[in-house]
């Protein structure tokens, strides 16, 4: 299909800098580790790159508090180091996508110093509320947990931060910013770069600043996708992004279908794709902190819903910022490989575009912690801080939070058996995950039947097979028995995964066999094994006209 974008064909792999591959020998992965990488990635069948943030930041929540959008953080490398891993990205044939941070900058940023000492321009680029009768402003409280405004006594004013105290929140009702904020992205699209992950972008607009009814966190209502969100991402769309040809997809908070339309859909299309995330927490108890059992059928349903809901989504079962997979919704034990690769036939056989966590191509599975030294993340951190204030006992909070903690994404990549997991020559800002003599891509390179050679023989299937990457998503039913249809001009697809221990039988199954997760299927189609997946090609009986 000729004019299809290139955002529709390919697979899109998600690096996390810090924990991908380190050059220099520092602990901390670096650009330089990217490019080395890249025909790794390119080999995989990858068509493009989401590179978390590298841009110059002091790090309290790993670059998502930029404090200069114009410059690289030392610990990464240079902008000579990202100019050539943008040219030698493209010579690959790999698009390289920025993330962008748009709803706050770190309180290191140039701007929000000088907005602090009250100069123009700066001083109206954050949002700044005097205290109300000697408190704070509302009482909304922040998505890390806790409080949103922060006091600064040269000011005599609060400045919100609906994330870290160190991640002030920009002021859109500026316009003197949003120039400042086109002419960034101008510069990074000019450089040659094809698009943008944007970071929370439907909060970016708060229409009011009054009391928050309960909700988690409270004071939401005030601004998820205000009617000033969408008139930003459209301006924006208009003066920048689509005269350069830019892709963009969005990550937002608490996002519903109806809302992830209204970007994506239509005239105005705000957006190219956006993330839904229900599915990730379908075994959450409101708060990420609370799990119940996971059920297959629950998981299942929310995909279904975002399927039938929104016409291309962005398909993910990891990120930097979830729990690994395999350990969520697999079975990271006996099962592990079967189940690794059963989660990857689903991930690259639902309709819309796949985006790879570095290390879910092997199965990296959670790090079993042992002790609170061990824990890096901010939210993580004040997540137990707010535990311990409350009184949960050590053992209760500990377990609770090292099973969700974004930290468990963030281990090193596991490239070899090799000191430190082949990731680098001196002992990395995280610990590597005890597994890497085992789980590792050296090894999984080597043995036929890994994970790792799964993943690409499937991408293989999905980037020269149409069916599977266009094709309409029909739902046959949810279960242990994950089964659903895809289908694109007369050629239907049955997808039938096994999301139990047990081996499962499934009647009226026909076609001949694509792709097994098990390599090579003995025995008929509708009996599967543990955890097994199937692409089964249906048979169609066309009546002669
Ligand atoms: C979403 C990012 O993915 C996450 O890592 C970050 O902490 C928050 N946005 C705040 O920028």
């Amino acid at each position: 299909m000729e004019n299809t974008p290139w955002w529709k064909q390919r697979v899109i792999y998600q690096i996390y800098p810090m924990s991908f591959k380190d050059s220099n020998g520092d602990g901390v992965g670096d650009l330089r580790g990217i490019i080395e990488k890249l025909d790794y990635i390119r080999d995989l069948g990858a068509g493009a790159i989401w590179l978390s943030p590298v841009y110059d930041s002091p790090m309290e929540d790993n670059g998502y508090d930029i404090s200069d959008y114009y410059s690289i953080n030392p610990l990464f490398g240079t902008m000579r180091d990202m100019d050539e891993l943008i040219s030698e990205a493209h010579r690959r044939d790999l698009k390289i996508i920025m993330d962008l941070v748009l709803n706050h900058t770190s309180n290191q940023h140039e701007w929000f110093r000088k907005s602090v000492e009250d100069i123009e321009p700066y001083n109206d680029f954050y949002i700044w509320k005097p205290p109300i009768n000697g408190k704070k402003p509302n009482n909304w409280n922040g998505f890390f947990g806790g409080d949103v405004w922060e006091y600064v006594p040269a000011r005599g004013e609060y400045y919100l931060h609906l994330f870290g105290k160190g991640q002030p929140d920009l002021n859109y009702r500026n316009p003197l910013l949003l120039d400042e904020i086109k002419k960034m992205l101008k510069f990074w699209l000019d450089k040659g770069v094809d698009g943008f992950r944007c970071d929370v972008i439907n909060i970016l607009y708060k229409e009011s600043f009054e009391n928050g009814r309960f909700g988690l966190p409270r004071g939401l209502e005030h601004y998820r996708s205000t009617i000033g969100n969408h008139r930003i991402l459209q301006y924006l769309q208009e003066t920048v992004f689509r005269p350069y040809h830019a892709f963009t997809v969005g990550e937002s908070v608490l996002v519903t279908p109806e809302e992830a339309n209204n970007y994506v859909a239509g005239e105005e299309r705000e957006l190219d794709q956006i993330f839904y995330f229900d599915h990730l927490c379908s075994n959450q108890i409101v708060v990420k902190w609370f799990r119940k059992k996971f059920v297959p059928a629950v998981f299942q349903k929310q995909i279904v819903n975002w399927m039938n809901a929104v016409d291309w989504n962005a398909n993910s079962l990891e990120s930097h910022d979830q729990p690994r997979s395999v350990s969520c919704f697999g079975n990271d034990g006996r099962y592990l490989s079967s189940s690794a690769k059963m989660l990857g036939m689903l991930l690259l056989s639902l309709r819309g575009t796949p985006y790879l966590y570095q290390g879910e191509e092997i199965g990296m599975t959670n790090f079993p912690f042992r002790i609170p030294e061990d824990v890096r993340d901010l939210e993580a951190l004040n997540a137990l801080r707010i535990a311990k204030k409350i009184g949960i006992p050590a053992h209760v909070r500990q377990k609770m939070i090292w099973s969700v903690s974004r930290d468990n994404a963030r281990t090193p990549v596991q490239w070899d058996s090799s000191h430190n997991a082949g990731f680098s020559q001196n002992a990395p800002w995280i610990p590597v995950n005890p597994n890497y003599d085992t789980v590792n891509i050296n090894n999984q390179i080597k043995e036929e039947d890994s994970v790792l050679n799964f993943y690409k023989r499937m991408i293989a299937l999905r980037n020269t097979d149409e069916v599977l990457r266009l094709g309409d998503f029909q739902l046959s039913s949810c279960g242990e028995i994950f089964d659903f249809r895809r289908s694109l001009s007369g050629s239907t697809y049955r997808i039938l995964l096994n999301f139990t221990e047990k081996k499962q039988q499934k009647s009226n199954v026909e076609g001949i066999i694509l792709i097994s997760t098990l390599g090579d299927h003995k025995g008929p189609a509708g009996i599967l094994s543990p955890y097994e997946g199937l692409i089964i090609k249906e048979t169609v009986y066309h009546e002669k006209m």
